[in-house]
């Protein structure tokens, strides 16, 4: 029988999942939940009442946008990491097409079809805008995406740069002074990064963020379950993972795991072995960081930036912070 052609994404996947998971206590990367469904299903979360960050960082965006067109003036190039479906960024899109003759937009994503979705949708709504969509790593895309920007000559050459959704949360923190230095070597003076960073607040309110009443979140965190099932042959009975998602005030972050609701003997068949799971025994996938003013300031302080302002909302929920290289 012919050998099936080597497949390396799906060889590191199964090697991630086979590290994880005969590790203890378990994990998985959380990389893996973003298939198209798990896509999708984030999508779905951040409609959630309950989840309260997407409306406040749209409401921040929106408040913000004049300010930061006033700081940076207005001639700006943007380049977003993580851009997914691009709903936030349309709202700073949207006033900057007000005062600039041409403008680029350059989102970097490790979802191709979202990335394709995403730049049809944006060309057609403004016709003043050049979109170059770059499916990659954050870093290598941000690599790519200075020298486009540099090379544009319709556009201007200073860049903003975007990461939104407090996607920086669920780095844990070493990764994260490591992750913005590199940021910081791609960028110019007169460059800026803006990055929204969830904060610390009741633990009712943060609880509630991650165990909507919907069961979205449920769904989601099950989703790589079912894609390891599906793309690694898992024997992973789903309905068995109970979602459990608790705020830690110790570490400042949002524990996300999946429960054993027995002991029980999991198959996967790209792993070439079985997991055992006792009864309660969790797997841990994913962590999502808290921040206070003072946090932030330390961060951009160790990558080398400085924070020239910092949006928040009313309530004091969620932030916009302004870095500037120093
Ligand atoms: N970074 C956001 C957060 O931590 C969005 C997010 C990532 C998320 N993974 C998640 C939200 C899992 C809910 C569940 O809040």
């Amino acid at each position: 029988m012919p050998r099936k052609p080597p497949d390396s994404s799906r060889d590191s996947f199964a090697l991630d999942v086979a590290r994880g998971l005969g590790s203890a206590p378990k994990f998985l990367d959380p990389k893996y939940f973003y298939d198209a469904a798990g896509s999708e299903l984030f999508e779905l979360i951040t409609e959630q009442p309950e989840y309260y960050q997407t409306r406040t960082e749209a409401e921040l965006l929106q408040r913000s946008a004049p300010a930061l067109s006033s700081i940076l003036g207005d001639d700006v190039s943007v380049v977003e990491l993580g851009s997914g479906s691009s709903a936030k960024t349309t709202i700073l899109l949207d006033s900057f097409a007000l005062s600039q003759d041409a403008l680029h937009y350059v989102p970097i994503d490790i979802s191709p079809t979202m990335l394709r979705k995403t730049a049809d949708r944006l060309s057609a709504r403004y016709p003043k805008l050049s979109v170059t969509p770059i499916a990659s790593p954050y870093e290598s895309g941000l690599a790519r995406a200075s020298t486009l920007v540099a090379e544009n000559e319709r556009a201007a050459n200073q860049m903003l740069v975007l990461f939104l959704g407090s996607s920086i949360g669920n780095m844990e923190p070493d990764e994260t002074v490591h992750f913005l230095k590199g940021i910081r070597s791609h960028l110019e003076s007169k460059d800026a990064f803006l990055i929204g960073f969830d904060l610390q607040k009741d633990v009712e309110t943060l609880n509630a963020a991650y165990n909507d009443a919907a069961g979205v979140t449920v769904r989601f965190n099950r989703n790589v379950l079912v894609r390891i099932n599906r793309e690694l042959g898992g024997t992973f009975e789903v309905e068995r993972f109970a979602h459990h998602a608790f705020y830690d005030e110790e570490t400042g972050r949002i524990e996300m795991h999946l429960r054993s609701d027995g002991d029980q003997i999991v198959h996967i068949e790209a792993c070439g072995t079985s997991f055992e799971l006792a009864a309660g025994e969790t797997i841990h996938t994913e962590n999502s960081y808290k921040y206070t003013r003072p946090i932030i300031d330390q961060l951009a302080d160790d990558a080398g930036f400085r924070v020239r302002e910092v949006f928040t909302d009313d309530k004091d929920w969620f932030s916009l912070a302004l870095f500037i290289p120093r």
